[in-house]
């Protein structure tokens, strides 16, 4: 981040008394601030439908910030902080945040520089846009954004739907559809990888990748979440985004320009060449699970089918391994393995490229197998950095290899210091860069793979659960490399 560039803008927030306020945005508001990314021109408005005072509000903000350090600008950053409740579907409650915002624009000189942060129910995310542009507040001299927090629609009609609603009243570059992912460290620094670095590009191929595996395994379960999990499942909350995103940048082109149109292109093209998956090929390409009761760290843990708001006799999946293959000239025949889950072993986000084995060993390993093939392991979370696995030689071994490692550690020096992916993209959407954000054809994309596996799995109700807790997920998930000749690696220790 830039130190010197500074911000005006108010940030209304739709939902700022749930969690994800709490959790996130409130203290990476306050690290912006603290940064000095935000000038003292600024106002983040809280909206909620439950009644509280500004003081309460303020005390919200400062406790959810407090964690971070004990600080003497606390007060003065949490002054900011405006609440003002509200019904969103009551044509006043727009007309009186109007009011506000036009005060607060005064008194911090914000420019008319708005974003409406949509952090709640996505069933209100339309009303919302079409009254905020109805009512007049977008019409300011400034800039007016949209910031929309996932599910964007269940399926691609509703997704569409949703994104017509949207873009009555904001343009398609006013809208920022957060993808958290691609506001990691390590997930930006794919394409840096790749594409700053002439060792890997002129290997980064079917000619000499064997496949690519992309893991992002939770140990948490569904937690207070049963409600909307039983609506989601694990496709639609972690694979047509998360896992898709992690593959089109693992799989793009070089962008001509690093800008946000030339990188969206690229990795749309990869959405395009994505083979689709029939509804008779489900099995053969994508397995589900659900988790049962087990134990994990020492603890016994109950199985999803007994967590709160979930059916005793539920289908839905909290596990899914996939298979996806990508037509195109430079990745013709690779298959790119993902899979992601609760309840798993650890939480851990890797992605493992594995290269083609040698044309011939005249090398063996110490146990006289043939060599480990090369591995570039991209370390998303929670260590962040990347590994290089090579074969060498240790002396007095004669012909015997061992597997050494390059590592790069990213985070190992400063933990707190790394900036955290929703800091990240607040200030690319204050700054107007949407690169970091989902444009709508990559959602449109990401739906119509997903939707037929879906499909498929709502109305088949028979074989889960089937994996325990503090496993990494069911056996079908390694028939599915294994038929390939494949197995997944083992998650590798720390770079
Ligand atoms: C969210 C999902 O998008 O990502 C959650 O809704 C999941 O179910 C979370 O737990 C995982 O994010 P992270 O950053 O912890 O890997």
């Amino acid at each position: 981040m830039n130190k010197t560039e500074q911000l005006e803008t108010v940030v209304v927030i739709f939902g700022a008394t749930g969690d994800l306020a709490k959790r996130k945005l409130f203290p990476s508001i306050y690290n912006l601030y603290k940064k000095g990314h935000l000038s003292s021109n600024f106002a983040v408005v809280g909206i909620g439908r439950r009644e509280l005072s500004q003081e309460e509000f303020q005390a919200n903000v400062q406790k959810s910030v407090s964690k971070l350090e004990v600080d003497e600008h606390l007060s003065e950053f949490a002054n900011h902080f405006y609440y003002h409740p509200f019904d969103v579907t009551n044509r006043t409650s727009y007309l009186n945040l109007k009011d506000l915002l036009g005060e607060l624009d005064q008194k911090y000189q914000t420019k008319g520089n708005r974003i409406f942060y949509l952090a709640m129910a996505p069933e209100f995310f339309g009303e919302i846009a079409g009254h905020l542009k109805q009512e007049g507040l977008t019409s300011t001299e400034g800039f007016s954004r949209l910031i929309i927090e996932k599910p964007f629609g269940h399926d691609y009609p509703s997704a569409e739907q949703l994104n017509e609603q949207i873009r009555h009243a904001f343009s398609e570059d006013q809208i920022y559809r957060i993808d958290h992912y691609l506001g990691k460290e390590m997930v930006q620094n794919i394409e840096v990888i790749r594409f700053a670095n002439a060792i890997f590009e002129p290997l980064w191929n079917n000619r000499y990748i064997a496949n690519i595996q992309v893991t992002s395994s939770e140990v948490l379960g569904v937690e207070d979440r049963g409600g909307y999990y039983e609506n989601s499942g694990t496709l639609r909350d972690m694979v047509q985004n998360h896992m898709m995103q992690m593959v089109s940048l693992l799989a793009m082109e070089p962008p001509i320009k690093l800008t946000t149109d030339e990188i969206r292109s690229e990795k749309i093209k990869v959405l395009r060449a994505m083979r689709p998956i029939q509804e008779t090929e489900v099995d053969d390409f994508f397995v589900r699970g659900q988790y049962t009761s087990g134990t994990i760290n020492g603890e016994e843990v109950i199985g999803y089918r007994e967590e709160n708001n979930v059916r005793e006799t539920s289908t839905t999946e909290t596990y899914v391994a996939g298979k996806i293959l990508i037509d195109n000239f430079r990745w013709a025949g690779v298959p790119f393995y993902i899979r992601t889950g609760k309840r798993m072993t650890e939480k851990s986000t890797i992605i493992i490229v594995q290269f083609k084995d040698i044309p011939m060993n005249l090398y063996f390993n110490q146990n006289d197998q043939n060599i480990t093939p090369n591995l570039l392991v991209i370390h998303i979370q929670p260590n962040e950095g990347i590994t290089l696995s090579l074969n060498a030689r240790k002396s007095d071994q004669n012909f015997k290899t061992i597997p050494i490692n390059l590592s790069y550690c990213n985070n190992c020096d400063d933990v707190v210091n790394t900036p955290e992916a929703y800091e990240k993209l607040l200030y690319d959407c204050m700054r107007g860069d949407a690169t970091n954000f989902t444009h709508w054809d990559e959602v449109a994309l990401s739906w119509k793979f997903v939707d037929p596996i879906s499909h498929v799995w709502e109305n088949k109700t028979d074989t889960i659960p089937n994996y325990k807790a503090g496993s990494m997920g069911p056996d079908e998930a390694n028939l599915l490399l294994a038929k390939d000749g494949f197995y997944w690696w083992a998650l590798p220790e720390a770079p």
